[in-house]
């Protein structure tokens, strides 16, 4: 598929809210980009394009925040090894019957199930951003 290039926030959330409706119950997306890429803002539109209408915020410090059994949102930045992750039950949403979405997936790389989804998010200008599925 053609790279979508945003060039706004909004329409980086906008866009999600239309790739959710290829989203299914258990579905897990890896989102890839540096800090400051996206990953948070993209997650907002994916909850509004499954019908959440709490705030979605950055799960930073929780490590995963979760909206009903909807949508399973995390940030895996400070996981500092994947046995954390096991022990503090992060894998046990993957097959809860939400979309899992997933920052910083390669601190937890060896715990993700087969089949994932990805989309990279490219920094190319302060407020421009390279989409791709
Ligand atoms: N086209 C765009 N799409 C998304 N965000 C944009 C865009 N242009 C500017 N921004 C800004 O970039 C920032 C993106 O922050 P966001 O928290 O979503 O990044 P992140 O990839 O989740 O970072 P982190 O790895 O630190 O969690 C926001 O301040 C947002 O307003
Ligand atoms: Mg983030």
């Amino acid at each position: 598929m053609a790279d979508f290039i945003s060039h706004s926030e909004e329409e980086t959330i906008a866009w999600a809210e239309a790739y959710a409706k290829s989203l299914r119950p258990g579905d897990v997306v890896l989102l890839e980009g540096e800090m400051g890429a996206g990953k948070t803002a993209l997650t907002k539109g994916i909850a509004r394009g499954l019908g959440i209408r709490e705030e979605v915020t950055s799960p930073t410090y929780a490590y995963m925040n979760s909206y009903g059994d909807k949508l399973f949102h995390y940030d895996c930045y400070r996981i500092s090894s994947e046995a954390q992750a096991e022990s503090l039950g992060l894998c046990d949403y993957f097959d809860a019957g939400g979309v899992c979405v997933i920052e910083w997936s390669e601190n937890i790389r060896g715990l993700l199930p087969a089949g994932c989804k990805k989309i990279t998010l490219v920094k190319t200008g302060e407020k421009e951003r390279v989409i791709r599925i």
